[in-house]
């Protein structure tokens, strides 16, 4: 898969670990930045990977910022994007398994890099299950 990863100054410190446990899982990075710790606003870079995402430039994407917080109130304002804040591989898991994440969220000051590699790993790995979660999303859908 080719995946979008994104990031503030606030997320900076996870993208490289994020960035090899992608690579190590097999799969192809886009890197739409930031590229320093220097302040930029986490909106114009889920911008990028949301953009990216929705006109089929990648199957997923990953947004980190400080808390997770910022990210994912963009991404889940974009019908079709299932942003899920994790934190831990349960968390992982459930995002795919039931939820169909398409859209990873994470913390950098709030989880460490072994820590993100391991959700990173089993968020790459893990299948939707469908059937009565698949009915639940077709009802988000249906919010807005
Ligand atoms: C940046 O200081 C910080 O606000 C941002 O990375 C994020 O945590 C926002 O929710």
């Amino acid at each position: 898969m080719k995946i979008g990863l994104a990031c503030d100054h606030g997320g900076y410190s996870l993208k490289d670990p994020v960035k090899e446990a992608i690579t190590r899982s097999g799969h192809e990075v886009v890197d739409l930045g930031t590229h320093s710790t220097d302040s930029v606003d986490y909106p114009d870079y889920a911008g990028k990977a949301i953009r990216l995402l929705k006109t089929g430039g990648c199957e997923r994407i990953v947004l980190i910022c400080g808390t997770g917080i910022g990210m994912s109130i963009c991404a889940n304002r974009v019908k079709g994007i299932r942003g899920t804040l994790c934190h831990d591989a349960f968390t992982a898991r459930m995002a795919r398994q039931h939820n169909d994440s398409n859209c990873l969220i994470l913390g950098a000051r709030v989880i460490g890099s072994g820590v993100a590699q391991d959700i990173v790993e089993v968020w790459l790995t893990t299948t939707f299950e469908g059937g009565r979660h698949q009915s639940r999303l077709s009802k988000i859908d249906e919010l807005a």
